[in-house]
């Protein structure tokens, strides 16, 4: 017999099944016991009456607790009225149990799962992710984030990208962060790089011929965890040839518009198009880059999105020099491009970035790019790099700018943030499978964790105490 899952048990009543899932919850009334048996669609109640049960299944029953695994053989049977529960998919019926077999046992878990009231720390709930994932609401965010990248993907599908992967074992690429090394066994005392992002492969896709690039792409920085951060995270990134700035927003803008439609219909979006405003507007009125202009905070359902442009391209450091407030491969505006190629003014240089705020989160980011290597370059002079410097770093890209570029833009969705908003939680670890914890841990894997000698001398490291 095939198994028949929670959610098709209504269809088949006074017929034979076998479910297979996990005890949710036990119920024990007088002789009856009352098993509501779990698998990833639902919840099937299952009735065990003694005398339609086997010998071996009645001493099996005795020790079935929550969280067991079982097989049971049964038959489907409607409810009588006023057994229905409205609140249940499978409400309307039940089965009753001819066979049951215990497929693996389940010590007391850490904390309830049959329970939505979060008694367990964030701390325990990660230690045992695997299990506090069984969660009702924790399922439903991993089915939502897989519903949004699917949307997603589909819309890109359709308006003829191309999905490309790009590596993991990189080099670092300036994003403002920290870069995650990785270092090299062939050669001792080099690196590799966890890419803050594919900026720099996109760009160079973008050379190859590509002209509309996209991938849901896994991102490494080393910074400090906070509700929207995570030291790898998802962005749905986005690079396409001969398009102007407006048209990379207003696909962008569709594509967000048809996703929210399509997986979270019970949403509202305040206002279409999305309203845009510079970064100057932004400051003055609201006191940030990314504001969050729902009419009504207290309605879950309601979605601002707005574009924020005209950023300023530089900013001043520390010690009087100047780096790039966004990405140091962005065009000025074109009205901005003699001041830069003259090194004049820069404070008032603005470049074509624009950012994509969701309730006050910014939840993307991109620009049109400098394609002439000259440009680029001079961006780089501007931030104080010298020649050699900006060789060693950047020379595989502007050598691959002299071999014919197309004007090219593109975008970065922060995925995680996306997906954190549309599932109306408060922070991005809730709908990670398997995030880390604030302070950047792996309580179930127990990681960082301290390795062999060995591998360490076979990469030619050495702990300082
Ligand atoms: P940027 O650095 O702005 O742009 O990143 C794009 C978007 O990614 C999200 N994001 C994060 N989400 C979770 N955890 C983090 N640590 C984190 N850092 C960023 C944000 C942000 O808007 N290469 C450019 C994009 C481009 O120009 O095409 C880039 O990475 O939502």
């Amino acid at each position: 017999m095939t198994r028949t899952i929670s959610k098709d048990v209504v269809t088949k009543i006074n017929e034979t099944v076998r479910l297979n899932g996990w005890v949710n919850s036990r119920r024990n009334m007088g002789k009856i016991v009352f098993l509501d048996m779990r698998d990833r669609w639902g919840i099937v109640q299952v009735v065990c009456v003694p005398n339609e049960l086997d010998d071996v299944s009645k001493e099996v029953l005795n020790e079935v607790r929550p969280e067991f695994v079982l097989e049971i053989e049964g038959v489907v049977q409607a409810r009588g009225e006023k057994q229905i529960n409205p609140n249940s998919p499978t409400g309307t019926v039940e089965v009753l149990a001819k066979k049951i077999v215990v497929l693996s046992k389940a010590e007391t878990p850490p904390f309830e799962i049959d329970n939505e009231e979060r008694q367990a720390n964030e701390e325990l709930r990660l230690k045992y992710r695997y299990l506090d994932l069984r969660h009702e609401r924790m399922k439903q965010n991993i089915v939502l984030r897989h519903e949004i990248a699917r949307a997603t993907r589909e819309f890109f599908y359709k308006e003829d990208f191309l999905e490309i992967e790009t590596p993991y074992i990189s080099k670092s690429t300036p994003e403002g962060a920290r870069d995650f090394l990785v270092p090299s066994r062939h050669y001792p005392g080099k690196f590799f790089a966890l890419p803050q992002s594919p900026q720099q492969y996109k760009q160079l896709l973008m050379v190859a011929g590509a002209e509309k690039y996209f991938q849901m792409a896994r991102c490494f920085r080393d910074e400090d965890s906070r509700g929207d951060r995570q030291p790898e995270f998802t962005q749905m990134d986005l690079e396409m040839s001969f398009v102007e700035r407006d048209e990379v927003m207003e696909l962008n803008e569709r594509a967000l518009i048809e996703v929210v439609k399509k997986v979270a219909p019970e949403k509202k979006i305040q206002e279409i198009p999305f309203p845009r405003m510079s970064y100057k507007e932004a400051m003055e009125k609201y006191g940030t880059d990314r504001p969050d202009l729902r009419k009504d905070k207290e309605d879950p359902n309601l979605l601002a999105f707005c574009w924020v442009v005209d950023f300023p391209f530089f900013e001043k450091t520390e010690d009087g020099g100047w780096t790039f407030t966004h990405n140091p491969f962005s065009l000025p505006k074109p009205e901005y491009i003699e001041d830069l190629m003259n090194k004049k003014n820069i404070e008032s240089i603005l470049t074509t970035q624009y950012d994509v705020v969701l309730n006050g989160y910014e939840i993307g980011g991109g620009s049109i790019r400098a394609h002439r290597p000259e440009i680029l370059k001079t961006t780089f002079e501007i931030m104080g790099y010298g020649e050699k410097e900006i060789q060693a770093q950047f020379g595989h890209v502007l050598e691959a700018f002299k071999f014919g570029t197309p004007p090219h833009g593109g975008i970065a969705w922060g995925f995680d943030r996306l997906v954190m908003l549309l599932a109306g939680e408060p922070n991005i670890r809730e709908i990670i499978a398997f995030p880390k914890t604030a302070d950047n841990r792996d309580p179930m894997m127990d990681g960082p964790s301290e390795v062999k000698r060995e591998q360490l001398e076979e990469l030619g490291i050495e702990i300082k105490n």
